[in-house]
């Protein structure tokens, strides 16, 4: 009997908003860290518009048993930017790769982004990186940025032909200043990975350790961020802070939006001018509803 080679499964993604935001109390004692405004749009709306510029539109969303239904509120079933959201709770925050394991029913053996639903990712051309990462047969991919702190974050050290040798969680001596960043492409394996990991001293699945059990296999792509791109983990007051400062500069400078889930469905051909339009209506009186609704204005003229 001959095979057909199957066409390959559309990468899914997971957007992770739960954990317990204990670095920004109060502001996080009653409100999910990752609705908190980051200058103009809620914060989860950055790495939901850099998965959906990857070009994925099944979208799971996991957060507390608490804050979920605002999640739901915010976002919906996801026809406003023409894509497909899931929503699951995971009961206790012990660690990002749980996601996987929260959604292995919904995941039906595809390949699966996750984003952390606190870091921002601003970069030129970042949708070509991300298509790439998000097209890529077999392994896993993952973004690195240079950091004065690497000791606060997952560090990935090279060798003299810049292939990935180590990564280690928040290590007390870092061998380089390249911080992993929580942005992750894997590959259909990503659930049995997953499932492999164990705890750690401080009683959490650990990220690193996923991601270690792909670089030992040779399987793990390290795309370095360069200058001139920016990444931000929003979860201490001064990079929320500095986030939200950066996003203002842009916008006010360029006239550009940069985190807006509804301009890049528009510009990835998932909703019409009309549906952008509506939306933007929907923003009231915002500069950011003035901002989408030129955007469609301006398309339709050019047709
Ligand atoms: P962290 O910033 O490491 O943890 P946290 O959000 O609980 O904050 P704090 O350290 O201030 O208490 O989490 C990174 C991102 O991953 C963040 O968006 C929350 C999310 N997350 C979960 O959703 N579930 C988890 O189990 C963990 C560990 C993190």
């Amino acid at each position: 009997m001959i095979h057909k080679p199957s066409a390959p499964t559309p990468m899914k993604g997971i957007l992770l908003a739960g954990g317990s935001g204990t670095r920004l109390y109060p502001m996080t004692l009653a409100a999910s860290k990752q609705l908190l405004p980051v200058y103009d749009k809620p914060m989860v709306y950055y790495p939901l518009s850099t998965l959906m510029l990857a070009g994925i539109k099944d979208i799971m969303i996991i957060s507390t048993p608490l804050d979920l239904p605002q999640f739901k509120r915010l976002l919906g079933d996801g026809s406003q930017f023409g894509v497909n959201f899931e929503y699951r709770v995971q009961p206790t925050p012990d660690g990002i790769p749980q996601a996987f394991l929260i959604a292995e029913d919904w995941l039906q053996g595809s390949p699966c982004a996750l984003a952390l639903g606190d870091n921002l990712i601003f970069a030129d051309h970042l949708g070509v990186s991300l298509h790439k990462a998000a097209a890529r047969p077999q392994g896993a991919t993952v973004f690195a940025y240079q950091v004065r702190d690497p000791e606060r974050y997952g560090v990935v050290s090279f060798d003299e032909t810049d292939r990935a040798l180590e990564i280690v969680e928040k290590p007390t001596n870092p061998q380089s200043n390249w911080a992993v960043t929580g942005l992750y492409f894997y590959d259909n394996r990503v659930l049995d990975f997953a499932k492999q990991v164990k705890p750690s001293a401080r009683g959490e699945l650990e990220i690193t350790d996923l991601n270690r059990l792909y670089l030992e296999e040779g399987n793990l792509q390290v795309e370095r961020l360069g200058r001139g791109c920016a990444w931000l983990d929003a979860g201490i007051p001064d990079s929320l802070l500095e986030a939200s400062q950066f996003v203002h500069t842009i916008q006010a400078r360029q006239g550009m939006l940069v985190g807006s889930p509804a301009e890049v469905a528009f510009r990835m051909g998932y909703i019409s001018a009309d549906h952008l339009k509506d939306h933007a209506k929907r923003m009231g009186k915002t500069e950011l509803g003035r901002i989408l609704f030129d955007l469609a204005s301006a398309e339709e003229k050019d047709n």
